[in-house]
């Protein structure tokens, strides 16, 4: 059944971002090995799914039954870069949350709102087989304007007066932050240029490829941030 991956690193990632910020590579690494995995191993990780028993394991494992028309390697992909875009959101509705400027702070919740609309994506094609764009919805993927700046989730607050230790102590968590945001995206755009070859419809491979677009743009965001700072 498709299902089997959808829900191991979903739910290990969600437990695992706030923990850890960086944990996102070892869940790569799972992934990329789950990858390379015969279809038996892909059948052990269905039983450990069973296993998992987390509030956010079971949102996660709520994977909708897989479209007929795709492919069982398109299902192994979808379901990969389904539990890749949980993480990110997690990922980025924690470091919104953690960063100290309100400028990191809005480029954070920009990110976490376009891997919502990812997932949104990967999980319609999942279920119809054929990505159907949505209406009103002017790009590949849903919603999604990327130059709109929206809103914090977590308002900046005013900016009082901070120690030179306090200032060094922000700067730091902010540079980890970016760092490890860069670094996922990097992971994540090169699973989709993988993914992409893998699609035999046209619509699916343009909406990954859309997808992908994004994740760049997403890395360009927050390297120039970093590089505006004096972080890179
Ligand atoms: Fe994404
Ligand atoms: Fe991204």
């Amino acid at each position: 059944m498709p299902t089997k991956t959808a829900a191991r690193p979903a739910g290990r990632s969600a437990t695992a971002v706030k923990a850890r910020p960086a944990s996102h590579m070892s869940a790569a690494r799972s992934s990329a090995s789950a990858r390379k995995s015969s279809a038996s191993s892909v059948r052990s990780a269905s039983s450990s799914k069973a296993s998992s028993s987390s509030s956010t394991m079971k949102s996660a494992s709520k994977t909708p039954q897989p479209s007929s028309k795709l492919t069982e390697k398109e299902v192994t992909l979808l379901n990969e870069t389904i539990s890749h875009e949980q993480l990110c959101i997690a990922k980025y509705r924690n470091a919104s949350r953690l960063a100290s400027v309100r400028e990191l702070q809005q480029i954070f919740t920009e990110c976490q709102q376009h891997e919502q609309n990812h997932l949104t994506t990967l999980n319609q094609i999942l279920t119809d087989g054929v990505y159907k764009k949505p209406a009103g919805s002017t790009g590949a993927s849903s919603g999604g304007s990327s130059s709109g700046m929206t809103q914090s989730a977590s308002s900046g607050g005013a900016q009082s007066a901070k120690t030179p230790a306090q200032y060094k102590g922000d700067f730091e968590k902010d540079k980890y932050l970016c760092t490890d945001s860069l670094s996922m995206e990097k992971y994540v755009s090169g699973v989709y240029d993988t993914a992409i070859f893998e699609f035999v419809n046209t619509k699916n491979r343009d909406a990954l490829n859309f997808i992908q677009k994004q994740e760049q743009q997403h890395g360009q965001k927050i390297y120039a941030y970093m590089a505006k700072n004096g972080m890179y």
